[in-house]
């Protein structure tokens, strides 16, 4: 049987991949070994972090016991360190070029020039570079962390008033921001799942902010989300951009603002989608991004593993919740959906600040085949819960 090494990932992740004809060995961050790990493997090692040298150690020592045919992972924490580690020890897995592009939105930027997907920046270290970049900008400017990611260290920079809000954050001179041109329009992410570099668009998500942050409140999958028209023109532009970027094998998630002028890309992520974006897919085309990376790897006869991929629903949603909210009303609510995950906090939480994502107390995925039910979980939940 092959051994695929993983790295990390959410133990919900792990629920993808039994019956695929692998043997499964897993390096976990000790306080994130959940039971689904536990159900599909008992090769589970501890380790103190995910950085490239304590990984590949780890695997080389697990080498000297084992044969490893793949290294892989599904999670954001992981997915360089993963490439790296196939790098060094020359085993298939995740590419490593595409994967440092994915990650250093500064990379990405620069390859990106002189494309259709080319979107003004600069690199800016001092509070007189951001200036110059605004001034040459008017539109307004996005400053990011290169390397961040949950939208932390994001500001969106509009006005001399938000321009010193986000300069008060940075505090000093000497940061190393990228400043983009702000993208107006409507942002929407495509998942999309490549195998042996053909690509596939699985699905466009609407997302919505909770309140005036950043943090993400509300995903949806449907065919309401975009007309059909849209759809086509959002998967061409996507295939060829996971054609520039030479993308290979594995799940994308790719963040695009739509405009009456055309598309432009906010980013791509070499990962299926944060919250449980990827349980929306599943649920509404019935492919798992996770299990179909994978068993294209698999020697087991295709007949035997599991059928073939099911859309279970049209509709679906999950909605976080970063404010209390009554538990037995919602279920009421919502009885005329399905309820897929139901979790909220018992402690509620207060804070005098914008909600960062990972401020949420709770969260509900919900599907329904009926577009009058789903419609009225949805208003319910935009008026009472966000
Ligand atoms: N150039 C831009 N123009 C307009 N909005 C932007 C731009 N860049 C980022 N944003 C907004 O800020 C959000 C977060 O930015 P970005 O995706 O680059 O950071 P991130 O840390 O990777 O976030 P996440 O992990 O939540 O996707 C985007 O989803 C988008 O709403
Ligand atoms: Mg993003």
């Amino acid at each position: 049987m092959r051994n695929i090494v993983l790295i990390g990932g959410h133990d919900e992740t792990f629920t993808h991949f039994a019956g695929l004809g692998f043997q499964f060995t897993v390096l976990q961050l000790p306080s994130a070994i959940g039971p689904n790990l536990r159900t599909l493997t008992d090769h589970i090692f501890a380790v103190a972090d995910f950085e490239p040298d304590t990984v590949v150690a780890e695997i080389a020592r697990i080498m000297r016991s084992k044969q490893v045919d793949y290294i892989f992972s599904f999670t954001e924490g992981g997915l360089l360190t993963a490439a790296i580690a196939s790098h060094r020890l020359s085993i298939p897995g995740l590419d490593l070029s595409a994967c440092e592009l994915c990650i250093d939105k500064q990379l990405m930027r620069t390859f990106l020039e002189g494309t259709e997907f080319a979107v003004e920046n600069a690199a800016c270290r001092t509070a007189a570079d951001v200036e110059t970049f605004l001034a040459r900008h008017p539109r307004g400017l996005v400053l990011k962390d290169p390397a961040g990611s949950g939208s932390e260290s994001v500001f969106i920079v509009r006005d001399e008033l938000e321009l010193s809000a986000a300069l008060t954050e940075l505090r000093k001179d000497g940061f190393l921001m990228l400043a983009e041109e702000y993208l107006p329009g409507r942002e929407v992410s495509v998942e999309t799942l490549t195998v042996d570099g053909k690509h596939r668009v699985l699905a466009v998500t609407n997302k919505k902010l909770h309140r005036k942050s950043l943090a993400e409140e509300q995903h949806i999958i449907s065919p309401d989300v975009v007309d059909a028209t849209t759809f086509d023109v959002i998967s061409a532009y996507c295939e060829r951009l996971l054609n520039q970027i030479s993308y290979q094998h594995g799940p994308c998630h790719i963040e695009v603002k739509i405009t009456d002028d055309g598309l432009s890309l906010i980013e791509i992520n070499n990962r299926v989608g944060g919250d449980y974006i990827g349980l929306l897919v599943e649920l509404t085309t019935g492919v798992s991004q996770l299990r179909e990376t994978l068993r294209c790897w698999s020697e087991m006869d295709r007949s035997t593993s599991v059928g073939p991929n099911r859309a279970r629903y049209t509709y679906a949603a999950s909605h976080q919740f970063y404010e209390p909210t009554d538990f037995e009303h919602l279920r009421s609510a919502l009885r005329d959906v399905d309820i897929i995950r139901l979790h909220i906090e018992p402690t509620p939480l207060r804070l005098d600040r914008p909600r960062t994502n990972d401020d949420k107390i709770g969260w509900v995925v919900l599907a329904c085949n009926e577009s009058e039910p789903f419609k009225r979980a949805i208003d319910y939940l935009d008026v009472t819960c966000s």
